[in-house]
């Protein structure tokens, strides 16, 4: 197969969702289909359970698990498709924002019960702010939910999306008969199977008398109605409106009763895009390019604590690349070449000799790599496109055994880049101040910290609502001196040296923007 091929037969995507709209079933549903699990249930494991507060070693069991379906990776119908797990649980929202990096498009669940959820919410947010195509999969319609219609304008509304429905339900929860698929012109009645693959009827006719039979006459009638009411209100599905994020397809099923799943991935593969070009602070960098470039978008580091390596895990942007060959660490400056590259397969990894664009190689690494960081032939390139949010929660970090303190900055640091929090040096005092998108990760911080590193830490309250990424519009005016000279006690500077303002208060924030107007204030390292 050539290299173009191998480029046009891949689809990189991540599924995301509010947590319990049906994610993993969704996931293990699909990997049914491409064959690489051979039974429901196989990747259930792979779920922070919502309970566990405050529950580490639970997370540790989970951290586990989620290095094996961080990508799963199966073939469908001469396609290659990698799936990258972005985790529901909001504490690890960070995680989920930084695999949207590396995803050419997403799948959206709602729960048609519950419509558009909060998680959900945030996490549209941000693919549409970087146009990724979206498509978005109603699930549970086995069971009641909201009038098919007035999800859409939630939809609509809520995520700010513009919707065409490929699909149409006719009933739902104990009146659910099956569903039309408006892109295919088939009807697929509902029938409870849990692993088999329900076939459609083609009815390019919707007014054929058949459909009454099939459904009864009221059903047919409304669906007839209905789907005229679609073609009237909704725009017709577009390909490069979809691909421009610009247009959302939606389907509706249960994944549960894998029901309207196959449905979901035919089109899928059909109209999602094969790797896309992706931006470096030098350049756009086009897939179909010979020369290898990539990016870490993740680490995920050793459970056991007598092995400290970690997999990095690199989503390659352009060109094959190669076991055993030299490509320049940008950051560092100097060649690295690696002998046992990780590619995935459904939960397995192996080691592979080619990868291509689109793909996820996983590389051993002894604390060479940050996320972010990017890998190239010899280029000087820098993949743009991995900001850190504001956390929610700031501690103070204190060393509780001076002897140790060593290992404390190197376990920080390391974990830093790993991307498990955010740390923060203030300007005045050098104190160190992690912050955090949820409670939870300070206990990992505590428990990794004395067992993979030996060291042991404490942590004060401190009392900071944003960080707030500062950007003067001219750094040497009086207004930016007399800023960083009232503000000095609430000053530091992240672990990339950009100057962050922790702010105690939302009012705090709005004042200093009405004091300082040309002193810009972000929430986001990217601006
Ligand atoms: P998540 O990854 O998005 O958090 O959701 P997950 O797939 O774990 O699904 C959450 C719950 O919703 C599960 O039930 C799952 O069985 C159920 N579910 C998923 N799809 C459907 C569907 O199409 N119809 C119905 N009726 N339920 C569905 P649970 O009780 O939390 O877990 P389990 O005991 O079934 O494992």
């Amino acid at each position: 197969m050539s290299f173009l091929e191998q480029i046009a037969r891949r689809r990189t995507f991540g599924i995301i969702s509010h947590p319990d709209a049906g994610k993993t079933t969704l996931t293990e549903k699909l990997l049914l289909f491409g064959g690489a699990i051979q039974e429901a249930g196989a990747v259930k494991n792979n779920k922070i359970k919502k309970s566990a507060t405050s529950d580490f070693m639970e997370i540790e069991r989970q951290r586990g698990i989620s290095v094996a379906t961080s990508v799963l990776a199966f073939n469908y119908n001469n396609k290659k498709i990698n799936i990258l797990d972005t985790p529901g649980h909001k504490d690890f929202a960070e995680d989920t924002f930084r695999t949207l990096t590396a995803v050419d498009s997403v799948i959206v669940v709602i729960d048609v019960a519950k419509g558009v959820e909060p998680q959900t919410e945030k996490l549209v947010e941000v693919c549409r702010m970087r146009n990724i195509p979206m498509l978005v999969f109603i699930n549970k319609l086995d069971r009641e939910g909201k009038d098919a219609f007035d999800l859409l304008d939630e939809v609509e509304q809520k995520l700010g999306l513009r919707v065409t429905p490929m699909s149409f339900p006719i009933g739902m929860g104990y009146d659910f008969k099956g569903i039309y698929n408006i892109w295919e012109k088939k009807l697929n009645l509902y029938s409870v199977n849990k692993t088999k693959i329900s076939k459609g009827v083609e009815f390019t006719d919707i007014s054929n008398p058949e459909l009454d039979k099939a459904v009864g006459e009221t059903a047919a009638e409304t669906l007839r109605e209905e789907l005229e009411l679609i073609s009237e209100v909704y725009p017709e599905f577009n390909q490069d409106d979809y691909l421009n994020g610009e247009l959302q397809p939606v389907f509706f099923g249960s994944a549960l009763n894998n029901f309207g799943v196959k449905e979901l991935l035919d089109a899928f593969i059909e109209i999602a895009p094969s790797p896309q070009p992706k931006k470096a602070e030098e350049r756009l960098v086009d897939s179909k390019e010979k020369d290898m470039t990539g990016f870490v978008f993740k680490i995920h580091a050793n459970m056991d604590p007598k092995h400290r390596d970690r997999l990095a895990f690199v989503k390659i942007v352009s060109g094959t690349f190669k076991r055993n060959t030299p490509y320049l660490h940008v950051r560092q400056g100097k060649k690295v070449k690696f002998s046992s590259p990780n590619a995935f397969f459904a939960e397995k990894k192996e080691i592979v000799d080619e990868s291509f664009p689109g793909d996820i190689v996983g590389l051993h690494d002894t604390g060479n790599f940050k996320i972010g960081d990017t890998l190239t032939e010899g280029e000087e390139l820098n993949f743009k496109g991995i900001p850190s949010f504001s956390p929610e929660h700031f501690r103070y970090v204190n060393n509780a055994d001076p002897m140790k303190s060593k290992q404390l900055y190197k376990g920080l640091d390391q974990l830093m880049d790993e991307g498990v929090a955010q740390l923060f040096i203030l300007e005045m005092n050098g104190r160190r101040v992690i912050g955090t998108v949820g409670a939870l990760q300070f206990e990992v911080i505590q428990y990794r910290l004395e067992h993979e590193y030996g060291a042991k830490c404490t942590y004060e309250n401190l009392n900071v609502h944003k960080a707030c990424w500062v950007e003067p519009e001219n750094p040497k005016n009086d207004e930016f001196e007399e800023f960083k000279r009232v503000k000095q006690r609430y000053l530091a500077k992240d672990k990339q040296g950009q100057l962050v303002f922790l702010a105690d208060s939302a009012f705090t924030i709005q004042m200093t923007q009405s004091k300082y107007p040309s002193v810009k204030l972000h929430f986001t390292s990217e601006f």
